[in-house]
């Protein structure tokens, strides 16, 4: 077994090899997600929505990231655990970011991912100064879901697909190992890809990335509610899961579960 690092993400896109990026946000999915051969397992703030309940991202803290970094590496063997930097965990100031990042290595991220593009350039050069990898976030970045009105495609006009570029470059320059690019038009995003040599992880932006990435839950449909244009469902465990609970309370009403071969 060849443990993922970020080199080998950088291998990958010189090779053309397309990086596949799921979350996972406790040991049992992580286990799942490691042993079906991703190449970078994300905790992601993500969690705030299918597992805290949470309407945005914007209320997950840090105790939330740690508590679930630290299942979550308990169950990666092989792939690159990244951790999301939550809301209010770096924009203060840079010797916050650096203890907050910190505190997450020390829980079993390999590198960290926050949002953002100039604004946090130099936060980005502080991280990767002490030695901690971070991976860039642009786009439709969810914690700034208040600014864009809503979860809507960004970059859509020249200028803010221009800007984009730019921030893309920064980013790189900065020195980010990686980028996830979410909710941009395609074109786009494989103009980014092309300009820069680290590689860029899609989530909605097309096929011209150098990886992809969805939420777990989306991709294993366990979010019924949830049915944006770019999530591609590749399972239907919500469905399979109420057929599975159903036939359980079905079978305790009936008094046919346990039976014999499930008793002492
Ligand atoms: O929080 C998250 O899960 C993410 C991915 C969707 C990229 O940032």
């Amino acid at each position: 077994m060849e443990k993922t690092t970020i080199a080998t993400l950088k291998q990958k896109k010189e090779a053309l090899e397309p990086i596949v990026m799921l979350t996972a946000y406790d040991y049992t999915f992580a286990r799942m997600v490691d042993e079906a051969g991703v190449d970078v397992v994300l905790v992601g703030d993500s969690l705030g929505m299918p597992v805290l309940g949470y309407p945005t991202t914007l209320p997950v803290s840090m105790e939330d990231m740690i508590r679930h970094t630290q299942a979550v590496s308990r169950g990666v063997k092989k792939a690159l655990l990244v951790s999301d930097m939550p809301f209010l965990s770096f924009q203060t100031s840079k010797e916050e970011a650096v203890r907050n990042a910190g505190i997450l290595l020390k829980s079993g991220a390999e590198a960290v991912k926050l949002e953002g593009g100039k604004v946090v350039a130099e936060i980005v050069k502080t991280l990767v100064g002490f030695g901690i990898p971070v991976m860039g976030h642009l786009g439709l970045t969810p914690q700034s879901v208040n600014l864009f009105g809503g979860y809507k495609v960004q970059g859509k006009t020249e200028h803010a697909s221009e800007l984009l570029l730019e921030e893309a470059k920064m980013l790189e320059e900065a020195g980010c190992f990686s980028i996830v690019l979410e909710c941009i038009p395609a074109q786009l995003a494989k103009k980014i890809s092309q300009a820069l040599k680290i590689p860029t992880i899609g989530i909605g932006a097309g096929n011209g990335c150098d990886g992809q990435v969805l939420v777990i839950y989306d991709c294993l449909g366990l979010n019924p509610d949830f049915h944006p244009k770019f999530v591609k469902r590749f399972a239907h465990l919500w469905e399979e899961g109420l057929k599975g609970i159903q036939a359980y309370i079905q079978e305790v009403k009936a008094r046919s579960f346990p039976d014999a071969d499930h008793s002492f």
